[in-house]
């Protein structure tokens, strides 16, 4: 469960996390994360007994820029909006392609879908068994657009898969209008951060630290 108490609170009294923590195991949940940006936030959560345990890149494109080019052997994939057919397949893509700690079940999918005010989340397949060879949802609120998820299966990796998914969602944020879209990967994401970068995604300077509870 991602703790979406505001920093501006929290920041001035940790207590509340703790308190927002009793009331995510009274509703079962079992893990609870918090999001910290600048030395304050981070110091202030350490003070109240939470560890760092990723660190994430963020990055933003500039909508004003022109969409990349989609590589020629990307257009074997078709690309479709995603549906609940799709979905058990969605789930086993993400789970090869991310570890256990970041990897999404059907609930964590809905809320990544469902985190903005509006979201385009589309697959690509292949052959004519349609095979799910990758996913990618964006998301658009507050006049910005956000990458939230992106995966290509291992075995269609390196084909343009992904480069065709961030277009199609670059398309759609530049149609309404975005001034910039974001996206956050893992520090140690070398493959998405060299596929973001040759996107014109632009590193920012500071990043975002994932806390948790040392003791739960
Ligand atoms: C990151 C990820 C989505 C990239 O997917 P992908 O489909 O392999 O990406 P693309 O093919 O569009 O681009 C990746 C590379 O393939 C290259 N490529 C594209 N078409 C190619 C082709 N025909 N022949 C050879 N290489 C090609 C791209 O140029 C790029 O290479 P580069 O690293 O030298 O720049 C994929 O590795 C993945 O799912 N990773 C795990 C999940 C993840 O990290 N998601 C992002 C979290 S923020």
């Amino acid at each position: 469960m991602l703790v979406t108490v505001p920093p501006q609170v929290w920041v001035r009294d940790p207590e509340i996390l703790t308190r927002a923590m009793a009331v995510g195991k009274g509703m079962g949940f079992s893990r609870f994360l918090v999001q910290a940006t600048g030395a304050t936030q981070k110091a202030v959560l350490v003070a109240a007994g939470f560890h760092e345990v990723d660190r994430l890149h963020v990055l933003f494109r500039r909508s004003s820029l022109p969409l990349p080019e989609v590589p020629a052997s990307a257009r074997i994939a078709r690309l479709q909006r995603a549906s609940s057919l799709h979905i058990d397949e969605v789930i086993r893509v993400d789970n090869a392609c991310f570890e256990p700690f970041w990897a999404m079940n059907q609930l964590a999918l809905a809320e990544a879908v469902a985190a903005t005010p509006r979201s385009r989340f589309r697959v690509v397949t292949v052959g004519d068994s349609d095979e799910l060879a990758g996913y990618a949802i964006f998301g658009l609120g507050g006049g910005e657009g956000y990458l939230q998820r992106i995966a290509v299966d291992p075995r269609w990796q390196g084909r343009g898969f992904a480069t065709r998914l961030i277009v199609d969602g670059l398309r759609w944020t530049k149609r309404w209008r975005t001034r910039r879209v974001g996206v956050n990967t893992q520090q140690r994401n070398e493959k998405a951060l060299k596929l973001y970068l040759k996107l014109d995604f632009e590193l920012q300077a500071e990043g975002i630290s994932i806390f948790e509870p040392s003791s739960p």
